[in-house]
Order: C-alpha cells, then sequence, then structure tokens
C-alpha cells in the first residue's frame, strides 16, 4: 500500500472551458494531490489536503501539476517515418510509410521501436495514447507489452488493410478479423490496455474487409474503432471512386457499422454537411491533428464548424505522428491554434488543454479514470515548468495571471518544459526495449 502526495501549482478542468471559460478551470495555487494505491484520494488546496497526512511529500512547487495528457491519434510504426521530406498524403503513404511499416513484422523491431515511442510519450507528459500498428499482429502485440510493463494506460489496434498497399503489407476479411479477435480476447480490458478495431481507412479496406471490422465493432461494443476521414482531397476523390454508390466518405463507415460514440475519426478536414450532420448524430469523435495537417499539406481544422449547434461534433487532439512532427501536446496545441488561427478562429489555453487532458479523456469515454485527477481517478500527471528555457523564463517575466502562463506554455512549450510525468503514482522512467535491438 503506498501513498504520497504531490505538491505545487494544480490545474485541472471540471468542465469545457469552450461552455463555461475561465469557470471550468480548477487551479490551486499552493496546492497538492494526495494518491494511494495509483489513485487520487484528494485534490484541491494544501493546507486541506494535507492536515492528517504524515507521509512522503513530493513539492514540485514552483511548477504546475496538471493531469497526464491524452494523445487521440498516433502511429506506433512511424517513430522513423516522422520528418518524410515532401509529400502530401498519398505519396508520403506509398513512398514512406509503406515502406517503414513492413519493419514492423520483425518483433525485435517492433519492441525497440515501441519501447522508444512510449518513453518518448513519458518524455513528453503524455500518458495515454490511442496508437496504430502496422498490420502485423506482432506490432500491436509490441505496443501492447511495453504499455503493460509501464503501466500506461493505451488503446492500441492492429491495422486492417487488405488492398492499395503492398502484398506484404496486407491481410485479408478473414485474417485481419480473426487477428483482431485474438488481441481482444489477449488484452482488451487488461490492466489499462484497450483495443482498437482499426481499418486503416477506405482506401486500403475492401468492402468485405469493413464488414469485417463492423462485426467486430458489434461483437465487442466495448472496444474502440479508429480509422480516418475526409483528410486529404485525392483521398476523397479516389474512396469516390472506390465507392460509387456511397453518397459520400462517412457514409462508407456508417454502412458498416464503423461510426458511433467509440468511433475516433483522424482529421476530418473535408467533410460536406451531410457528413457533419452523420458524426453528431452518430456522436462519433473528430480528432484534430494540427502538426500533421500542416506537414502533409492536408488543410485545417475547423474547430468552429464542429460546434455548429445543428451538428455539434466531439473533438479530440492527437499528434498523428509519424504525419505529426512532434510527440509533444503542448506543441500539437500551439499548432493547432496556428492552423485555427488561418480560419480566423482561436484556441484559448484553457480550451486547448483541456483537449489535451479531459477532452481527450471524454472522448474516449475515460472521464472517469483519466484527465481530470478527481477523487477515485487514476493517477497519471505531468509536472510542467513554465520557465524550463531561456525563452520562456524572459517572457514568463511579464506574465500576469494562470491563463496567460497557460498560453505561454503552449506557444513555447515542449518535453524541455516537462519536468516529470507520474503513471499510477509512480514517476516514470525510460525502459528502453525488453527485446535485443537489430
Ligand atoms: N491515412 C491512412 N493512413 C494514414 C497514416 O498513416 N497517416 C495519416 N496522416 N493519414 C493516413
Ligand atoms: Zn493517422
Amino acid at each position: 500500500m503506498t501513498t504520497r502526495a504531490l505538491r505545487g501549482r494544480v490545474l485541472r478542468y471540471a468542465a469545457d472551458p469552450a461552455e463555461q471559460g475561465a469557470a471550468a478551470r480548477r487551479y490551486d495555487e499552493d496546492g497538492a494531490i494526495l494518491i494511494k494505491n495509483g489513485h487520487v484520494l484528494a485534490i484541491g488546496d494544501a493546507v486541506t489536503v494535507l492536515k492528517d497526512y504524515s507521509g512522503e511529500i513530493i513539492d514540485h512547487r514552483p511548477h504546475l501539476l496538471l493531469p497526464g495528457f491524452v494523445d487521440c491519434h498516433l502511429h506506433a510504426p512511424q517513430t522513423q517515418v516522422i520528418a518524410s521530406y515532401g509529400a502530401e498524403l498519398i505519396d508520403w503513404l506509398q513512398k514512406y510509410t509503406f515502406v517503414e511499416e513492413q519493419k514492423a513484422a520483425h518483433p525485435a523491431h517492433a519492441a525497440r521501436n515501441a519501447a522508444f515511442l512510449l518513453d518518448e510519450l513519458l518524455r513528453n507528459g503524455t500518458t495515454t495514447a490511442c496508437a496504430y500498428s502496422a498490420v502485423y499482429p506482432v506490432s500491436a502485440e509490441a505496443v501492447f507489452v511495453e504499455a503493460d510493463r509501464r503501466d500506461m494506460r493505451m488503446i492500441v489496434g492492429k491495422t486492417m488493410m487488405d488492398r492499395n498497399a503492398p502484398e506484404v503489407l496486407r491481410d485479408t476479411p478473414r485474417s485481419g478479423y480473426e487477428q483482431s479477435k485474438a488481441l481482444i480476447a489477449r488484452w482488451h480490458g487488461v490492466r489499462r490496455q484497450s483495443f482498437a478495431i482499426t481499418p486503416r481507412f477506405a482506401i486500403t479496406s475492401s468492402p468485405e474487409q469493413l464488414e469485417a471490422a463492423g462485426a467486430l465493432a458489434r461483437e465487442h461494443p466495448s472496444c474502440y474503432v479508429q480509422t480516418h476521414l475526409d483528410e486529404n482531397h485525392r483521398e476523397i476523390a479516389w474512396v469516390k471512386e472506390l465507392f460509387p454508390d456511397a453518397q459520400d466518405y462517412a457514409q462508407v463507415y456508417e454502412r458498416h457499422g464503423l461510426l458511433g460514440p467509440r468511433a475516433l475519426l483522424g482529421h476530418c478536414i473535408h467533410m460536406t454537411e451531410r457528413e457533419r450532420e452523420r458524426l453528431a448524430s452518430s456522436n462519433s469523435v473528430a480528432v484534430f491533428c494540427p502538426t500533421s495537417n500542416l506537414f502533409l499539406g492536408s488543410g485545417p481544422y475547423d474547430l468552429a464548424a464542429s460546434r455548429d449547434p445543428r451538428f455539434p461534433i466531439r473533438t479530440a487532439l492527437a499528434t498523428d505522428v509519424g504525419g505529426g512532427t512532434s510527440y509533444s501536446m503542448l506543441v500539437t496545441m500551439r499548432e493547432g491554434y496556428k492552423t485555427l488561427m488561418l480560419r480566423g478562429q482561436r484556441l484559448p489555453a484553457d480550451e486547448a488543454f483541456h483537449m489535451a487532458t479531459r477532452g481527450g479523456a471524454l472522448a474516449l469515454g475515460l472521464a472517469d479514470k483519466i484527465g481530470t485527477l478527481q477523487p477515485g481517478a487514476e493517477a497519471d500527471v505531468v509536472v510542467l515548468d513554465s520557465r524550463a528555457t531561456a525563452a520562456m523564463a524572459h517572457r514568463a517575466e511579464t506574465i500576469r495571471d494562470i491563463e496567460e502562463e497557460l498560453f505561454l506554455l503552449m506557444t513555447l512549450g515542449d518535453d524541455r518544459a516537462v519536468r516529470e510525468t507520474y503513471v499510477m503514482g509512480e514517476a516514470s522512467r525510460p525502459k528502453g526495449s525488453s527485446e535485443p535491438t537489430q
């Protein structure tokens, strides 16, 4: 039985600042989080929380303590695809991604890269992520094993693709179904691991495979579904050719039972009004991946449209490594801010930090466990230093309040601002790979 208290400036959200503004924020200037057996026992002002407590106190003052970040979309086998030059989505997939992902067939390679990914996420303060693997079950297995070793809450899917990809990267409707089923039996709901049914996108899955994915979703309603939607114009035109009788891209997924409250749809940049209506009425989640949308030239997400009261769409935030260019949710927030500026929209710091914490947890239906640090929740915590670099410390001299400080953190911060990351109340340390490197 371990009990420990973290002391610092404690910040979290009790509601969505997009709806309630600053009133959604809970901030204790001298705060503490009391943790017992990996769960939050009490949180609030230090005097109250630490009254009658005589155990270990880790003093992080003057730094900020927040719920660990939640990254709702990334690709585990793309840690060596990140920073590949000069191509939009389809060419980028064919020239770089489909070449690199073949290496994930080798267990040692998959294990090494999974270990790197999870250590890197923790170094950046991300404690939960939704990860695509490669098509090979061993690639998904590697992420689960490394996440479980670190006790990280992760959502992982074996990518299904049975066409429009190199032969060695294809499964079949039947093998994709059976391999996913086996991974669900082995990992879904085991400790902190969950499975996502993962047809890569409509281009690389035949109607038969989408049907098999839909069958998995019906048979395992507690699993997530993750895929891509409306990222790039050439992609959308190709989907139209492949599914000539579908009204639009979203309908391809909808017909196979792949929309719904547990569906995480990457990008959703170029949606029609009908697609917006279908995402809203099915309660599906659009995942905003700003660094990727810029890097691959896909275009800026329309956050204001996702808040249209006629069809409000749940939105989550994600890095999309390796189309995305950073593991850091702080960097992701600022690139989100910039892409929204291009649309004449704004992303206040409270909304950005909410999206990266409680908002992500809500998108995953996990707000009782992560993203809030409310009593009873799992104690995943990130410690942030607003003066981590010379430029940050210099700018911080003129900061007047917590809102300005958060905006400084998201505008100038990165992994250097992360002083510590706690997973289930334990400080995380890089673990590296359990497998020999190649
Ligand atoms: N669409 C299908 N696969 C991918 C991928 O790996 N990355 C991105 N950004 N979009 C995709
Ligand atoms: Zn993606």
